[in-house]
């Protein structure tokens, strides 16, 4: 099968990492859908955007953090697009404060987010992907969830578990040629980054970073490239970091 009849779905796919992920994999000539938030009024946007710029990208409404919202969501895509190659989770959220101030409200959200979604979703493309005797799952974790983070308890525990789910569920379908794997990225310029108080990410964060910088998204979406490709087949159950030697495990 060719990169054009595969089909990837990332969800988040509309903003920070996710948007880059899917311009890339298109541009690697995959079919390519993206799960937007249902609260995102700018999807239409988005899209008519992606058009103007030669992207035919579908997207889909998708709560990733709802198993029903999810279902729904993977459904509209098989029948619009057909069965799912390729699953990118890379939808997340952060919600930081210290534990000291933390509430159930952003612990709950951020591992609904962050962790159940990969319940969620997967859950809706892996048999298939196994009766098919191909696929790929690529969780996106973080440095945060391999070494901590200060302010960061909710979603360092989300991603930590992202990678235990990786290295259980590809034990499982390793037979079928379908790959699980993490991308653990460091510091990268998206939002989510830009949005950490300018003190804390210059005093705190940048000098950790022997690289000197924060990284760049298409350094991920080209990892995700990779791992999508057929000469990652032999690469699962593992945990690639893309940090800039932040973290070096
Ligand atoms: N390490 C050590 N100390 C830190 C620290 C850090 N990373 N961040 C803050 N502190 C210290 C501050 O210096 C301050 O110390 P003093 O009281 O002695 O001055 C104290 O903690 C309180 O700091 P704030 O005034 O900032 O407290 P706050 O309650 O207003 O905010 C916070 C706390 C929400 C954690 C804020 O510091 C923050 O946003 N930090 C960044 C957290 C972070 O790294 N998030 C990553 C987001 S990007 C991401 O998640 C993507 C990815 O996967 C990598």
């Amino acid at each position: 099968m060719t990169n054009k009849q595969r089909v990837v779905l990332v969800t988040g796919g509309m903003g920070g990492l996710g948007e880059t992920i899917s311009t890339k994999m298109a541009d690697a000539g995959y079919k390519v859908v993206v799960t937007y938030s249902p609260g995102n009024t700018k999807h239409a946007e988005w899209v008519a955007g992606m058009k103007a710029n030669g992207y035919d990208i579908l997207a889909v409404p998708c709560d990733v953090s709802d198993f029903d919202s999810s279902t729904k969501a993977v459904a509209e895509v098989q029948a619009k697009a057909g069965a799912v190659d390729i699953l990118v989770n890379n939808a997340g959220i952060t919600r930081d404060t210290t534990f000291k101030k933390m509430d159930k409200v952003n612990w709950d959200a951020v591992i609904r987010t962050n962790l159940d979604s990969l319940f969620n979703m997967t859950k809706q493309v892996a048999d298939g992907m196994v009766e098919r005797n191909w696929g790929r799952i690529i969780n996106i974790s973080s440095v945060n969830g391999s070494k901590g983070a200060f302010g960061q308890t909710n979603y360092s525990a989300a991603k930590a578990g992202v990678h235990g789910f990786t290295k259980a569920l590809a034990l499982e379908v390793a037979k079928k040629n379908v790959t699980v794997n993490t991308i653990s990225p460091g510091y990268i310029g998206t939002k989510m980054v830009t949005a950490i108080p300018k003190e804390v990410l210059d005093t705190k964060i940048l000098p950790q970073i022997p690289v000197g910088r924060l990284g760049k998204p298409e350094e991920v979406a080209g990892l995700v490239i990779y791992l999508a490709s057929e000469e990652a087949a032999f690469v699962t159950g593992a945990n690639i970091a893309i940090n800039g030697g932040q973290h070096m495990q």
